[in-house]
């Protein structure tokens, strides 16, 4: 039987998490994030005052996690290592503790034959790497180099597909442009540093892991296509500009191993050029990735400024373009940001045209809800609207592979409702739903839905 959109053999069906994001950071013996650090000096600043030790406790209860995850037909799922947990402080002795831990989550999803995809670094840096200045130290870049080899010594042995970063542009713009990560900097020329020396990092390891090991490393990106209101040459270069500084930043390097020359050439009209060192430009080109991961949740859409910039304001990427809300726009309006599912087809076209059809999946996508229990029937959330959003996007996602896309697979973001940085529990996206009181956890109508799509490697619409 051929079904309407039928999908490649062994299509990664999965989803995503992140170590911070659901372990819990009083769990067992971890060093601390930055997370524990602001929580501790703001916590006002984070959803209804919850922070980061209020998880889905994964951390104990990731056998029932994993169960879950095979009932709904997971082949693969993506989580990430917490660096302050297996190395507190950073650098130094490895804690044993979370050896123990990470290898019986490894064995654990091998065993219910779901793969792992184990990430480095989700937005978590220890708190006395970043005492020491972050990403804005290189002493930091050989600190990240010696935890990624500790990893893989330690796992790579099971683990298949490794990621050096999850958007790593995210703590850039958190940390250093729009004030929603530690350190709170507001500084472009710093922001432009930090996201140079992250590429640095994340070229060393992709470097050593080549050198030593057989299997794939990638990146995962956010990619956001920016749209131009209209076909104006000065919309045209808004977006152009924008796509810049918020995609082909991070995507160039990654994956052509160079930098755009229009950035390279903008940024040195402003003076806003970061510090580099030599043979920086040899080890990005040397070590391009194996795989990139796509988060797509929303499109950006541009329009020319209508107003001169302040040249006494400080630099900004937004000098060059004013964010534009369309007309008729479809929304996740609980969340806020537009719907527009051809991005994902858009995006994937732009990997096959202009980075040479890498392999790719989607690496994250996902709807965010806030108080979905009023969606509760007979004990389950009906989110007939989360259905109806992931459908819409495989079956742009299906066209691309029709048309010769590499695209390997689907992620949702993500397995059960958790913790969400500043957001907390407001949004949630999770397949099952969370009780977080009793860490009960529920199984959403789309999980039933998603469990039907992967066993039969497809749907009918
Ligand atoms: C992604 C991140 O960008 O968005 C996740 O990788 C995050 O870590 C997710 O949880 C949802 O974000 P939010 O702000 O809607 O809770």
């Amino acid at each position: 039987m051929s079904l309407d959109y039928q999908f490649p053999k062994s299509f990664w069906w999965g989803s995503a998490a992140s170590a911070t994001q659901t372990e819990g950071s009083k769990n067992g013996t971890s060093g601390e994030t930055i997370w524990d650090e602001w929580f501790k000096e703001e916590p006002n600043r984070f959803f209804e005052g919850v922070g980061p030790d209020k998880t889905s406790d994964f951390y104990n209860r990731y056998k029932e996690d994993i169960k879950n995850m095979k009932d709904i037909g997971h082949n693969t799922f993506r989580m990430s290592i917490s660096w302050a947990r297996l190395i507190p402080g950073g650098k130094g002795k490895v804690n044993q503790e979370a050896v123990e831990f990470y290898n019986a989550v490894i064995d654990e999803l091998l065993a219910n034959d779901i793969e792992p995809f184990v990430n480095l670094f989700h937005f978590d840096m220890p708190l006395e790497m970043q005492e020491k200045g972050g990403w804005e130290n290189r002493e930091v870049i050989d600190a990240f180099v010696t935890y990624a080899e500790t990893a893989f010594e330690l796992f790579a042995d099971r683990v298949e597909t490794w990621f050096t970063f999850n958007e790593p542009i995210v703590p850039v713009e958190g940390g250093y442009l729009y004030d929603f990560h530690y350190p709170n900097v507001i500084d472009a020329k710093r922001a432009i540093q930090v996201a140079y020396n992250t590429i640095i990092a994340h070229a060393k390891v992709v470097e050593l892991y080549h050198k030593n090991y057989n299997n794939k490393i990638g990146i995962i990106l956010n990619l956001t296509p920016s749209y131009p209101r209209s076909n104006h040459p000065a919309d045209l270069k808004a977006s152009r500009i924008c796509d810049l500084f918020f995609n082909r930043s991070f995507l160039d390097p990654t994956v052509k191993g160079e930098f755009p020359k229009d950035l390279v050439t903008l940024l040195e009209e402003y003076g806003q050029l970061p510090e580099t060192r030599q043979g920086d430009a040899e080890l990005l080109k040397n070590n391009t990735v194996d795989l990139l991961g796509v988060n797509y949740y929303q499109p950006r859409r541009v329009k020319a400024k209508e107003h001169l910039p302040n040249p006494y304001s400080p630099f900004m990427p937004e000098w060059f373009f004013d964010n534009y809300e369309m007309a008729g726009r479809k929304m996740n309006q609980y969340r806020g940001w537009e719907i527009y599912e051809k991005g994902i087809y858009d995006i994937m076209i732009d990997l096959k045209e202009n980075y040479g059809n890498i392999e790719s999946f989607i690496s994250e996508n996902g709807m965010g809800v806030q108080n979905e229990e009023r969606f509760i029937k007979d004990g389950r959330i009906e989110d007939d609207y989360r259905i109806e959003f992931i459908k819409e996007h495989l079956k742009w996602l299906h066209r691309a592979i029709e048309e010769g896309c590499n695209v390997k697979g689907y992620h949702l973001w993500t397995f059960v409702d958790n913790w969400s940085w500043m957001n907390a529990y407001k949004n949630r996206y999770g397949f099952f739903s969370l009780d977080l009181k009793t860490q009960e956890r529920t199984a959403k109508k789309s999980a039933l839905w998603y469990a039907e799509v992967s066993k039969n490697n497809g749907f009918n619409d």
